[in-house]
């Protein structure tokens, strides 16, 4: 049994599935909801950010991910030598990975603007001061699209890694 490969492969699959799902889930469901609750969603923004260390955790995963990913790369490839890189299957996991890098730069951009708005939300006693309004509007500004495309790029990275092995031409 290779012991190596299988504990890579759960860190990275699990790691991934955390990473992709709570991208989706805060992109699909979070950001309207907390569009559509005010104050309210001020708060659950601020508690989700200062206690329950939500993108801390997400860049955890996000980087235990690609380095898995990547070591499982080097482990197929012989150490980038091999003729797998240039067959189906190898060009489908080289896809994925840049789509999974892409997801990673947007997402990084995603992770510091939302830790900003739930460090805003936290401060904020009442109505917002000019100053503060600007710093929201500014990650606002990011978010909208950084989130998007972070989202998307994780997906297809999902999609190209599930059916990599199948890639048969
Ligand atoms: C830079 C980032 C990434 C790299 C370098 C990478 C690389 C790889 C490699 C080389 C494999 C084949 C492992 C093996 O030999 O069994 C693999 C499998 C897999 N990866 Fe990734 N990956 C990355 C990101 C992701 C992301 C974001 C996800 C999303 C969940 C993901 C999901 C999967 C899945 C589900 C498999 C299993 C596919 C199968 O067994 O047919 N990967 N990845």
């Amino acid at each position: 049994m290779n012991y190596l490969v299988i504990v890579l492969r759960l860190v990275h699959i699990l790691a991934g599935a955390f990473w992709v799902g709570s991208s989706i889930f805060l992109f699909f469901f979070v950001r309207p909801t907390l569009a559509a609750t005010a104050d309210a969603g001020q708060k659950f923004m601020a508690h989700l950010v200062t206690k329950a260390n939500i993108t801390t955790r997400i860049t955890i995963a996000a980087f235990l991910t690609v380095l898995a990913g990547g070591w499982l790369y080097w482990i197929d490839s012989a150490g980038l030598t091999s003729a797998w890189r240039n067959s189906g299957p190898g060009i489908g996991f080289g896809v994925g990975s840049l789509f999974a890098l892409v997801g990673l730069v947007f997402g990084s951009m995603v992770g510091v603007n939302t830790a900003k708005l739930g460090t805003l939300a936290s401060q904020i006693q009442g109505k917002p001061s000019p100053e503060q309004m600007g710093q929201i509007q500014a990650a606002q500004k990011q978010l909208a699209y950084a989130s998007p495309i972070s989202t998307i790029a994780l997906i297809l990275a999902l999609a190209s890694m599930a059916t990599a092995r199948y890639w048969l031409f």
